[in-house]
């Protein structure tokens, strides 16, 4: 079953056509990689799906609900939750705080029931710090909880990341770029953690450069270029496509 239905989604940014009409499906339990040369719109792709832009036309049904121009809340509560390519969250803030910070609000949940010190929503805040302890554990990040988001390294800054995302209990979580400029050893781990998540019953949509994490991690995968869907398949598949193959030859010789 798709847990994401993305159907005709366009975009223009001053007459740049960013998205042509993107079709795509993310199956339940998959780790679904996008590739394209850089400008093919995927970025663009996950703003509109998260809700960070509204498209100009087309669809995005989530889990059965049309989300189309929702606000980025409101997806969010809604089970899907993104992260950036460059961090987000506080940077003078713990590891701690930083994951504490997002995950004070459930679905259905009022800002002003948040603030009232009741019993309940003490209770509340218990369980988020027993969450958000979980959550560091998992992605060991225990032994930095403590420091400032600011001194972590590339990769464990991509962890918290990720942690954050997770505070949100997402059904599906959109990466842009989670290993990025991480080292290898680190690469491998965020690439297990994602795994175990998706063992666990999650659902991952990634956008990647690393073509070694692509092949190893996404089945399937999706090639954007020029706003559009130009390939989808395993990562052998695709890398086998003329199509794609010509993308990124094309856009190598308008680069250099
Ligand atoms: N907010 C924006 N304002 C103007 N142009 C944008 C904006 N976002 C994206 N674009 C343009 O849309 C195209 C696709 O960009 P993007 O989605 O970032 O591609 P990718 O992530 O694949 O590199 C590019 O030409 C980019 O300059
Ligand atoms: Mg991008």
């Amino acid at each position: 079953m798709s847990l994401l239905e993305v159907r005709g989604l366009t975009r223009s940014f001053y007459g740049v056509e960013a998205l042509r009409g993107v079709d795509l499906d993310v199956r339940e339990r998959t780790i679904t990689g996008v590739i394209g040369p850089n400008g093919a719109g995927k970025t663009t792709l996950f703003n509109c799906v998260s809700g960070l832009v509204p498209p100009d036309t087309g669809s995005v049904v989530f889990a059965g609900r049309d989300i189309t121009g929702w606000t980025p809340d409101r997806v969010t509560q809604s089970g899907l939750v993104r992260s950036f390519q460059v961090a987000r969250g506080l940077p003078q803030l713990s590891v701690l705080e930083n994951l504490l910070l997002y995950g004070d609000r459930q679905p259905g949940e009022s800002l002003s029931l948040a603030l009232l010190r009741t019993p309940s929503a003490m209770r509340r805040e218990e369980e988020v710090r027993r969450r958000a302890l979980a959550i560091a554990a998992r992605l060991n990040l225990t032994r930095l909880l403590n420091n400032a988001a600011a001194e972590l390294s590339g990769g464990q800054k991509k962890l918290l990341e990720i942690g954050r995302a997770l505070m949100a209990n997402p059904k599906l979580i959109l990466l842009d770029e989670p290993v990025a400029g991480v080292n290898p050893t680190l690469t491998n781990e965020i690439g297990a953690h994602l795994r175990r998540l998706v063992a666990e019953g999650m659902t991952v949509l990634l956008i990647e450069h690393h073509m070694d994490t692509i092949a190893r991690l996404c089945d399937p995968v999706i090639v954007l270029a020029e706003g559009r869907r130009i390939a989808e398949g395993s990562f052998a598949q695709v890398a086998a496509d003329e199509q794609v193959q010509a993308a990124y030859m094309g856009r190598r010789r308008w680069a250099s």
